[in-house]
């Protein structure tokens, strides 16, 4: 396998950083660790730099890792009945993502071999640095019915139930696997899907993709909160990268979860939700701070000064999103969010086709999104928004090293 081209030495040099400090976080953390070239773990700001975000660990990055700024999230189909085919696939991808993930191009790159033959990569990302581009791949509930793995199914990879308000297009719903690709340089991110859509060529085939930027939630408390298209801070309270109880208590799926092959995983909830921008945009600032319960400004929670201040629920109206939506009105029940603001162009009608691709995860989806969403049907913001698109996902644990793949946990039982 040669290496890419000369003329992408950005790219290149920062391999070496990036590869250095890969071996030197993982052997660290034990984990999915974000590696600046400056070494230490990373602030967003290290989103400047460039810097290349480790592959191998006990758990996919791209989740507990810090959330960089774009997104380019894609569902598949598998096409083909053949199990091998599909587990080859598994590996070419992986073999890809480890490439991408440090910078370099796939295979043996975009130019310089047979001049009969397309080349392995695409070439858009060449000259391009890592981004700190996390590829975090899933499968899908209807994955189950193929290849013979009912009996691999998880309990908590259920059918999601309908929930109040939603219209769901199912041309954006649904799949039987997943891609999500974050980085700091969209082209990275969209470089990366549609190399991975490439190599599946024949195997599966793209159900529905999705853009964003501008992150609506953070892993990293410290850096400034990001704001979503309503103009409010969002991921204020959310479960920080560094946070390891929590991350434990919520996020990965432990020993006794079951099954087997998910330890180390999670289960990712992804949702279209549109926002009606212009009947929000004519909306006072009172009546829009009383449904989030907390102010534009500053963040803070309702009676309270600072963003970061302990949210008082019973001072928020009884139908703020804050206070529905908070741990101590669901049981306790806390999820991982990361999501982005899209915008798609108008809908025809003048309207802007935006909101939020709402992502998280968390260790069981029944204790988590389903029991938050379901007590979300009283909220104020409703008459705002609208899920429009749904899908659930088992994330399998990391890849741990050169040796392993996505997904062996899970094909190499019977394989
Ligand atoms: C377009 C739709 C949504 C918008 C604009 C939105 C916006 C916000 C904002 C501004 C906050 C306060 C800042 C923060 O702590 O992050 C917040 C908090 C929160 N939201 Fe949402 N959200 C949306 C949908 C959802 C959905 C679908 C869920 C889960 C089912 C959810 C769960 C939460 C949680 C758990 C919190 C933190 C509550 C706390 O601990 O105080 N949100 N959201």
């Amino acid at each position: 396998m040669t290496e890419t081209s000369s003329s992408s030495p950005s790219r290149r040099s920062l391999i070496g950083w990036g590869g250095a400090g890969l071996a030197l976080g993982a052997a660290a953390a034990g984990g999915a660790v974000a590696i600046t070239d400056g070494g230490d773990d990373i602030e967003p700001t290290a989103a400047g730099t460039g810097a290349a975000v480790a592959f191998h660990g006990t758990n996919q990055a791209g989740i507990a890792t810090p959330v960089q700024d774009r997104l380019h999230f894609a569902t598949f189909d598998v096409t083909t009945d053949d199990r091998a085919e599909f587990v080859q696939l598994l590996k070419d991808w992986t073999a890809a993502a480890r490439r991408m993930t440090a910078g370099k191009a796939v295979g043996d790159g975009a130019y310089g071999g047979l001049a009969e033959a397309p080349p392995d990569d695409t070439g858009e990302a060449l000259g391009l640095k890592p981004s700190r581009l996390t590829l975090t791949v899933g499968f899908g509930p209807s994955l189950f019915g193929k290849f013979g793995l009912d009996g691999e199914r998880p309990e908590a990879l259920i059918d999601l139930p309908k929930f109040a308000g939603e219209a769901l297009d199912a041309a954006r719903s649904g799949g039987d696997l997943c891609v999500q690709a974050c980085a700091d340089d969209p082209q990275v991110a969209v470089h990366a899907i549609r190399n991975l859509a490439r190599i599946g060529f024949g195997k599966v085939v793209i159900r529905w993709s999705q853009l964003g930027f501008g992150k609506t939630s953070s892993t990293t408390p410290d850096a400034q909160t990001p704001r979503n298209l309503m103009g409010f801070k969002d991921g204020t309270r959310n479960i920080a990268g560094t946070e390891t109880d929590r991350l434990k208590k919520f996020v990965w799926v432990g020993q006794k979860d079951g099954p087997e092959w998910m330890v180390g995983g999670s289960y990712l909830v992804a949702r279209r939700i549109r926002m009606h921008i212009e009947p929000w945009d004519r909306t006072s600032l009172q009546e829009q701070e009383d449904i989030f319960g907390r102010d534009k400004g500053e963040g803070a929670p309702v009676g309270k000064a600072k963003e970061h201040d302990a949210p008082f629920l019973k001072a928020m109206k009884p139908d703020a999103h804050v206070r529905l939506a908070h741990p101590d009105s669901n049981g306790g029940a806390t999820i991982l969010r990361r999501g982005y603001s899209f915008t798609d162009g108008t809908d025809g009608l003048g309207r802007l086709e935006a909101g939020l691709f709402f992502l998280a995860y968390q260790r069981d989806v029944r204790e988590g999104f389903v029991r938050i969403q379901r007590h979300l049907a009283t909220d104020a913001l409703n008459e705002y928004i609208q899920h429009v698109g749904s899908a659930l996902f088992a994330v399998p644990p990391g890849v741990r090293d050169k040796d392993d793949w996505w997904g062996r946990t899970l094909f190499s039982k019977e394989a």
